[in-house]
């Protein structure tokens, strides 16, 4: 059953009689519809009639219909528009641009830009690393895409992907006072996008890769590091890890078990699961089973192809000690954690209670988790999605900004796996042991004490290479 939300938030405009009962009467309708109002406000009143704003959350265009249509059923009353309030902060974009310095008259204009700019660009000639202390590459990230796989939508193209990317650039500046801009990019071919940001890298103090499908990520990151000087981060990769990472380590402090001690099965084996499975391993794990929509990773089987995907290939080799086969199912029988970033409804109940005692499920798949995190409840001891509406929410917010902000200020030239674990363990330790609990292991994405966390973790582990 779909759940309203503020996703979903419309305000419809409504006339109706000005008698003593219309505001129950409308109220009454909309709440049997099925939809939760979020606020009621007369926006004109006449002796005759009144006009009011019902701001609702609902699930669905025709979930809209149904409210509409249930207002209409009330005698004396019109529905006068319907406005999508996600479209309605949309219009003219999220982010913009605005000058950090006066212009007020002629002499601000000399400094500002010329004359006086021109010997601002002879230093930098002279010296670029001055580029870093004298321009906007100091504090700013790209937020680059391809478009081929945006949110759980697919390969909607660069223009779809913008909103996503603005986003995004929206988020670093509030939670770390970074200035991204999208870069969405009208091509899907590895060499071009590659090409296309190693040319547009002077403006940048970092690259965060988005959005862009697997296999193909792992190549343009790997090549990109090679070749710039900045940090380049795929965020559905090590933002994911990160938070997984400082999620789990909170986890098993719950219910007191140890990760080599521990079988962790990670579902999806794309860029999510192969850069968590990648920093696990960096935690010496007991055995990790990667399981893609082949079942169990293994490295026998027929259709890896370590030319096409040498990701996988390299999961293949270094996880599933025992050489397993079969699927998830099988997977799951006497592990201590499952770690899902793969794909809606996969298992239930029945499963979990294979798995050893006082699991650890981990079920991230948007916007459906593998298996209904109140079936998961059922038999595992601490239950985690991507999802805002249950706790434990697993979110890549928790480490972007910090991350960047860190490398920025380090004016880090490269990203290492040293700094992805101090970044993870940063998230887990803002949540203190009195608030650690089943159902806390993840501090708030608006706990303000984490990205200045994440960022000086980052910082001093990008300082320490
Ligand atoms: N909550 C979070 O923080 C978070 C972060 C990253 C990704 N995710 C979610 O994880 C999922 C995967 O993201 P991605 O970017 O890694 O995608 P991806 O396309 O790169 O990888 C998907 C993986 O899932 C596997 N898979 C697909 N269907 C399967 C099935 N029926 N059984 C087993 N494995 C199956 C595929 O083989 C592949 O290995 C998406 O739903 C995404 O929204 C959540």
């Amino acid at each position: 059953m779909p759940v309203p939300g503020p996703g979903y938030s419309v305000t419809v405009r409504v006339e109706a009689p000005p008698s003593a009962s219309a505001a129950g009467d409308l109220a009454g309708a909309v709440g049997r519809a099925g939809a939760v109002i979020t606020a009621f406000d007369v926006v004109e009143s006449h002796t005759d009639r009144i006009v009011v704003d019902i701001t609702a959350n609902t699930y669905s265009d025709d979930h809209v219909r149904d409210i509409t249509e249930a207002l209409e059923t009330l005698p004396g009353v019109a529905v006068r528009k319907v406005s999508d309030r996600t479209f309605l902060i949309h219009l003219g974009g999220k982010i913009e641009v605005s000058p950090k310095v006066a212009l007020r008259n002629r002499d601000d204009l000399s400094r500002a830009y010329t004359p006086g700019v021109a010997r601002i660009c002879q230093a930098i000639a002279e010296n670029p690393e001055d580029a870093r202390r004298l321009t906007i590459k100091r504090n700013t990230v790209a937020v680059v895409t391809d478009g081929s796989a945006v949110l759980g939508l697919g390969n909607l193209g660069p223009a779809a992907a913008l909103p996503v990317m603005e986003g995004k650039a929206a988020l670093f500046k509030k939670f770390a006072g970074v200035d991204a801009w999208p870069v969405c990019l009208d091509t899907q071919d590895s060499d071009e996008i590659i090409r296309a940001v190693e040319l547009i890298a002077p403006v940048y103090g970092g690259i965060n890769l988005e959005d862009i499908a697997a296999p193909r990520c792992f190549e343009i990151e790997k090549r990109l590091r090679e070749k710039l000087d900045i940090p380049v981060f795929h965020d559905d990769q090590h933002g994911t890890a990160i938070v997984v990472v400082g999620a789990l380590r909170n986890a098993l402090r719950v219910v007191g078990k140890q990760l080599p001690d521990c079988k962790v099965v990670v579902c999806g084996a794309g860029a999510a699961g192969s850069a968590i499975i990648r920093m696990l391993l960096r935690k010496k794990p007991g055995d990790v089973l990667a399981v893609d929509v082949h079942g169990i990773v293994h490295p026998d089987r027929a259709d890896l192809d370590p030319v096409r995907d040498p990701n996988l290939a390299w999961v293949a080799e270094h996880t599933n000690s025992e050489r397993a086969s079969g699927s998830l199912l099988d997977a799951l029988v006497g592990a201590d954690v499952f770690i899902g970033v793969s794909a809606p409804n996969l298992f239930g109940a029945d499963a979990v209670a294979t798995m050893a005692s006082d699991a650890v499920v981990f079920a991230l798949a948007n916007p459906d988790p593998e298996i209904d995190p109140l079936e998961a409840q059922r038999h595992a001891a601490v239950v985690a999605t991507g999802r805002s509406d249950y706790p434990n929410q697993i979110n890549n917010v928790l480490a972007f900004p910090g991350v960047f902000r860190g490398l920025l200020d380090a004016q880090a030239h490269a990203i290492t796996d040293d700094l992805l674990l101090a970044a993870a363990d940063a998230v887990a330790d803002v949540v203190d042991g009195e608030r650690l609990n089943a159902s806390f292991i993840v501090p708030s994405v608006f706990d303000s004490a984490v990205a200045p966390a994440v960022a000086d973790a980052v910082a001093r582990a990008a300082a320490a290479r």
